[in-house]
């Protein structure tokens, strides 16, 4: 592919996610810019570089970064990978430099952020991705990529088509095909299935071994743990069915079971989260369930439960 056909990024939330897409896109030679939230992060971004670990092999790039007040061209073609509660507040000080028909990739967990920023931005198109992909942050700009999974990515704004990806979307999966080690991103048209039963089997499992403090694996025989499990999975179950979302083929609780299973030994990153006193995503994964389930005039007992519980062992959760 020619490299004047290259369309620039710009990157919205520099984290694990963030910084393992800015360095992909830096080795696919896509001109991308990171979003700082001042001067000095930018500065300090610009010394730094972003440091992406795969394996033994540290890789060190470094992207062009911005900060709000600084001058430069319109935001065409922007993804975003900031947690969910942050979003909307990060968007806001790019608001005047985003064209009004800016491309937006909304890459995260849990789901309602998407209707939000539509409502904010009625003219943008968002496309919604979510990925198997696993990275933590060593530290600042450094991240380790700790599992190699895959992206889909499909459109969410209802002006879009859904078959065909736009030809900026087009070019990072076509650039994506064939490397190894690299982001594989595919195309889903009808990407709210996946994202639903994403979020189902991260409302199931998050908050619970985050209340008990058991690593995935342990939640399965934990007596009062693994009832309230299977509880969760039936609420959950019953909101996708009266918002018409296809079914997950095995049911929800084989898969948790499974997912739990294949995860044992991990903590997930919501006690984490909880652990380091760190505000978490359970408002757009439980209280997502939790909100759709009340349009349905379901009670979502054990969602509602588990989210109070949380939030009285965790003050900042
Ligand atoms: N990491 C994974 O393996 C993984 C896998 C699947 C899905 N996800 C999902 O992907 C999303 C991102 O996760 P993550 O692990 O990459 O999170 P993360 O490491 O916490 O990254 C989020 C980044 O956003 C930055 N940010 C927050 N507010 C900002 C603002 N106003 N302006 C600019 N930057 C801002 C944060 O900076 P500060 O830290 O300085 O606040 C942080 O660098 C989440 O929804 C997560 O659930 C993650």
């Amino acid at each position: 592919m020619s490299k004047q056909l290259h369309q620039p990024w710009h990157i919205l939330g520099a984290g694990a996610i963030g910084c393992l897409w800015a360095h992909n896109m830096q080795q696919w030679q896509l001109p991308v810019t990171l979003l700082a939230r001042t001067q000095e992060e930018h500065r300090q971004m610009q010394v730094k570089g972003i440091q992406v670990t795969a394996g033994k092999v540290t890789h060190i790039s470094r992207p062009a970064s911005i900060f709000p007040s600084m001058s430069g061209g319109t935001i065409t073609n922007l993804l975003i990978c900031t947690k969910t509660y942050a979003t909307l507040g990060a968007i806001k000080a790019w608001r005047k430099r985003l064209h009004p028909q800016v491309n937006i990739v909304l890459l995260q967990n849990g789901m309602g952020t998407a209707q939000s920023l539509q409502s904010l931005l009625p003219k943008a198109n968002i496309y919604c991705a979510t990925t198997t992909d696993g990275a933590w942050r060593k530290g600042l700009w450094q991240v380790v990529r700790a599992g190699t999974g895959s992206t889909q990515i499909g459109a969410f704004s209802a002006h879009l088509s859904p078959q065909n990806p736009p030809p900026p979307i087009a070019q990072l999966i076509s650039l994506s095909v064939g490397e190894i080690d690299t982001l594989a991103l595919h195309w889903h048209q009808d990407i709210i299935t996946p994202m639903w039963h994403k979020l189902a089997v991260n409302s199931v499992i998050n908050a619970l071994t985050a209340v008990y403090q058991v690593k995935n694996g342990d939640l399965i025989y934990h007596q009062q743990g693994r009832l309230r499990l299977e509880q969760l999975c039936i609420e959950t179950e019953d909101v996708m069915s009266r918002c018409h979302i296809t079914p997950i083929p095995q049911g929800l609780l084989q898969k948790a079971l499974r997912v739990l299973q294949q995860t044992a030994d991990n903590q997930s990153s919501m006690l984490q989260d909880c652990l380091a006193e760190r505000p978490t995503e359970i408002d757009a994964i439980n209280g997502f369930i939790i909100q759709q389930g009340a349009i349905m005039h379901l009670p979502c007992a054990a969602h509602k439960q588990i989210c109070q519980d949380l939030r009285q062992q965790y003050p900042n959760a």
